[in-house]
Parts: structure tokens; sequence; C-alpha cells
């Protein structure tokens, strides 16, 4: 799942346009110089149960309340989708969330590392499934999608607290639940590199109304059938969030050329820029688990491969984020 994140500059398309061009990003750099990524380059953690933490940004229509169980992504009867998206930019790290998702059959609770070239690492929860929860990857934009998808065991994530862990490295990417391993993607298996999320990440939460009257069926179905906003409030909560840059010290990352590859990114500090130094394989990080993690085994997981049909996984990447367009005179506008 994908929102747009527009610029000023694409708020003056016309409706159609935004409607038909879906797969957008502020500035794509496979095909335009693009501003530098500022680097978060250290390690934050983030505690929503003090309030506004101003290592995020909502989106346009968002409005976040926070309390006891951290910060709440209220969807209301007015079906209007709640995103945040952290300001700076990790080059390879681990996340970890402490989450619980919303209720309510088609409610899409999300938890997205996203690039501005559509590199894109997922983890997402049905409101109508207490039992499941979904991974998921994107390579520059590629939706066409066979197996990417999993489905890992997780036992009531709407009602009890969980951590979920990306841990993402130039070798693999672990999806991990409460620091047990669910799922493992090497570098090479993700078509030989190509498809293997590599280039500077933002992170993104957010709930949203996947089974929408307006969303297509492919969508509603995936999202476990049509919503009942007479049902409303649907709550995602999400108590906190550790983010750890494992490039450290930089102050922003710059794409060196336009491949995408994560060889070409510049990391900038105050006195230079260099090149990565990384290499496919290679370990980063305080603790390098993808290679160490992937001899756990995931006691209570099981793992099925879940086909989305390419129009469902791009309708449903780009179908979760309200975007405010007050200068077309519209409140918000779904895409
Ligand atoms: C750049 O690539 C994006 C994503 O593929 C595409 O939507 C956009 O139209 C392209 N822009 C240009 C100027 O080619
Ligand atoms: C939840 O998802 C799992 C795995 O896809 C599936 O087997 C199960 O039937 C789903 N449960 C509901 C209530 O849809
Ligand atoms: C997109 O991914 C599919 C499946 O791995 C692959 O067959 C296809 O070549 C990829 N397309 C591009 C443009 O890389
Ligand atoms: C695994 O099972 C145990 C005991 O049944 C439960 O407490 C735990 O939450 C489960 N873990 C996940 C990730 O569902
Ligand atoms: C889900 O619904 C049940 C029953 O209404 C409620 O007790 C629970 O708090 C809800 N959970 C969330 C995450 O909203
Ligand atoms: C984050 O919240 C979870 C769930 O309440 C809790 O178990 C964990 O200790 C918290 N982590 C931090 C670093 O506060
Ligand atoms: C870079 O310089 C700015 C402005 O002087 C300073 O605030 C920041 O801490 C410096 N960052 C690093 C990583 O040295
Ligand atoms: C990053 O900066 C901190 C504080 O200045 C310093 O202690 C640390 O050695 C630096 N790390 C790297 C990899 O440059
Ligand atoms: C980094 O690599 C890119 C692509 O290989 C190259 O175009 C660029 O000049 C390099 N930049 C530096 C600072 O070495
Ligand atoms: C900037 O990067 C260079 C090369 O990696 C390093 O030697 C230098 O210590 C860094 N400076 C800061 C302020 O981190
Ligand atoms: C780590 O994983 C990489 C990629 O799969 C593999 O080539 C390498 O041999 C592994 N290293 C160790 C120490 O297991
Ligand atoms: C490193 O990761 C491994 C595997 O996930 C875990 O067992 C170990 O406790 C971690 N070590 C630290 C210091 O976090």
């Amino acid at each position: 799942m994908r929102s747009q994140i527009l610029s000023l500059a694409a708020t003056a398309l016309t409706f159609s346009q935004l409607v038909v061009g879906q797969t957008t990003t502020d500035c794509n750099p496979l095909n335009s110089t693009c501003p530098s990524d500022t680097a978060l380059g250290k390690t934050v953690m983030v505690d929503f149960t003090l309030g506004e933490n101003s290592e995020f940004s909502a989106e346009s229509g968002t409005t976040i309340t926070y309390g006891t169980n951290g910060a709440e992504f209220i969807i209301s009867s007015d079906g209007v989708a709640k995103t945040i998206i952290t300001n700076d930019y990790i080059f390879f790290g681990k996340v970890s969330v402490a989450l619980r998702a919303a209720n309510g059959t088609g409610i899409v609770s999300s938890f997205v590392m996203e690039s501005d070239d559509l590199d894109e690492i997922d983890w997402e929860w049905l409101g109508g499934n207490t039992t499941k929860v979904e991974t998921n990857y994107f390579g520059k934009d590629n939706t066409t999608s066979y197996d990417r998808s999993t489905s890992p065991a997780v036992s009531d994530p709407q009602d009890t607290w969980h951590i979920y862990t990306i841990d993402w490295t130039p070798a693999a990417i672990t999806w991990s639940i409460d620091s047990i391993l669910v799922r493992t993607l090497h570098y090479a298996d993700a078509l030989d590199g190509a498809n293997f999320p590599q280039t500077p990440m933002r992170i993104k939460l957010g709930n949203w109304v996947g089974g929408a009257a307006d969303e297509s069926a492919g969508t509603v179905e995936w999202a476990g059938g049509s919503s009942d906003l007479t049902e409303a409030p649907f709550t995602m909560y999400v108590r906190n969030i550790t983010i750890e840059d494992y490039t450290t010290n930089g102050t922003s990352y710059t794409y060196g050329d336009k491949t995408g590859s994560y060889e070409s990114i510049i990391i900038n500090n105050n006195s230079t820029s260099t090149n990565t130094s990384y290499s496919v394989g290679q370990n980063v990080g305080s603790n390098s688990s993808s290679n160490a993690s992937s001899t756990l085994s995931s006691s209570n997981s099981s793992s099925s491969s879940v086909a989305v049909s390419s129009e469902g996984s791009r309708r449903l990447k780009s179908g979760g984020f309200v975007l405010g367009l007050v200068g077309l005179g519209c409140t918000y506008l779904v895409l």
C-alpha cells in the first residue's frame, strides 16, 4: 500500500489527473533530479504516550489524538484515513513499532517504509482478521504481484500489544513479531536485487478504509469485505516506535544517479560527501541479525503466500491515504 506524497505543485493538477496518477511521488529520482533527503542519522525512540512527536508530520486531513495507549489513529463515520510520516529518512535500519491494529471489516492498519523512488516495505493488518498480519515489499514501484506478500500468524493483533519489527540491511530484510522472525527476504531473492528495497526511506503509520464503497472490488476483497462505517470508530493504536538509522551521522542522502541502486546513494555530512560503502550481503547495524535471525524458528507463526492481483495491489497500495486539497476546493480526496 502506498500513499501519494503530493507536492504543492501537484495540487494544481485536475481531479482526473490525480486519479490517474496514482503512483506518483513528490519527485522520483529515477527520472528527475530531486532535493536530497534529510537523514535521521541516529536512533530515536518515540513514546507516543507522551503526545505528538516532532519526528513525525501528519498528512493533510489527519488529526491524531494521544492517550495512555499512545497515538490514536481514529477512523470515524466519515471514513477519512489517518496517516503520519517521518520527516527524516533512514538508509538501512531497524524499526520496531508497538501497535494494536484497528477493528472493523475492511479497515486496514499499516506500518510502511517507503522511498522516493517507490521502494517499499510493509506490515498491514486487516480489521476483520484476528489471526494474521500481512508482510509485503515492492521495488521501484513494480506492482506485479506473484508471491511477494505473506501472512504470518499473530494472536489477536487488535486487542493485544505486539512489537512488529523490520530489520533492513543490504543483505536481507527481516520481519519479526515480538522478536520472533516470521520472514526473511534475501537480496538475491528479490529478482536478483532488482526488486529489493534499497534506497533511503521514511516511515509511515496509517489507518484507512480498504472496504470503502468507492474502492475497487479487488481492494475490498483483499481488505476482507465491505466496511460498515456506522460501526465506527475504528482505532489503531501505536504506543511507541524505535527507529534506528544504520547509516550514522549523515545529514542527508542524495541519489548520485538515476539507477535507484543503493550503491548510487551519496551520504552527506557536514564536511564530506561519500558514496556508500555498503555492499551486497553486508550486515550492518548494531545488531546485524539478518543472518543470525534466519536460524530462529517461528514457534507459532505459519507463513503462507497470498496472491494479490496486480490490479488489487495497485489499488490498495494507493487507496489508503487521504490528502487535503484545499486549493481544489475539496476537503479531501481518496486516491
Ligand atoms: C517519473 O516516474 C514516475 C514513476 O514511474 C512517473 O509517474 C512519472 O510520470 C515520471 N515522470 C517523468 C517526467 O517521466
Ligand atoms: C485470516 O487470514 C487467514 C490467513 O489468510 C485465513 O486463513 C483466515 O480464514 C482469515 N480469517 C478471517 C476471519 O477472515
Ligand atoms: C517486476 O517484477 C516481476 C516479478 O518479479 C518481474 O518479472 C519483472 O521483470 C519486474 N519488472 C521490472 C520492470 O523490473
Ligand atoms: C504466540 O503464542 C503465545 C502463546 O500462545 C502468545 O502469547 C503470543 O502472543 C503468540 N505470538 C504471536 C506473535 O502471535
Ligand atoms: C475492538 O472491538 C471490541 C469490541 O467492541 C473492543 O472491546 C475493542 O476495544 C476494540 N479494539 C480496538 C483496537 O478498537
Ligand atoms: C513500547 O510499548 C510496548 C507495548 O506497551 C511495551 O511493551 C514496550 O516496553 C514499549 N517500549 C518502550 C521502549 O517503551
Ligand atoms: C551539522 O551542522 C548543523 C548546523 O551547524 C548542526 O546542527 C548539526 O548537529 C551537524 N550535524 C552533524 C551530524 O554534525
Ligand atoms: C557519530 O557521532 C558521534 C557523536 O559525535 C560519535 O561519537 C560517533 O563516533 C560517530 N559515529 C560515526 C560512525 O562516525
Ligand atoms: C557516487 O556514485 C555515482 C554513481 O555511481 C556517481 O555518479 C557519483 O559521482 C558518485 N559520487 C561521489 C561523491 O563519489
Ligand atoms: C563525515 O564523513 C567522513 C567520511 O565518512 C568522516 O570522516 C567524518 O568524520 C564525518 N564527519 C562527521 C561530522 O560525522
Ligand atoms: C549472510 O547472508 C548472506 C546473504 O544470504 C550470505 O551470503 C552470507 O554467507 C551470510 N553470512 C553468514 C555469516 O552466515
Ligand atoms: C540480536 O538479534 C538476535 C536475533 O534476532 C537476538 O537473539 C539478540 O538478542 C539480539 N541482540 C541484541 C543485543 O539485541
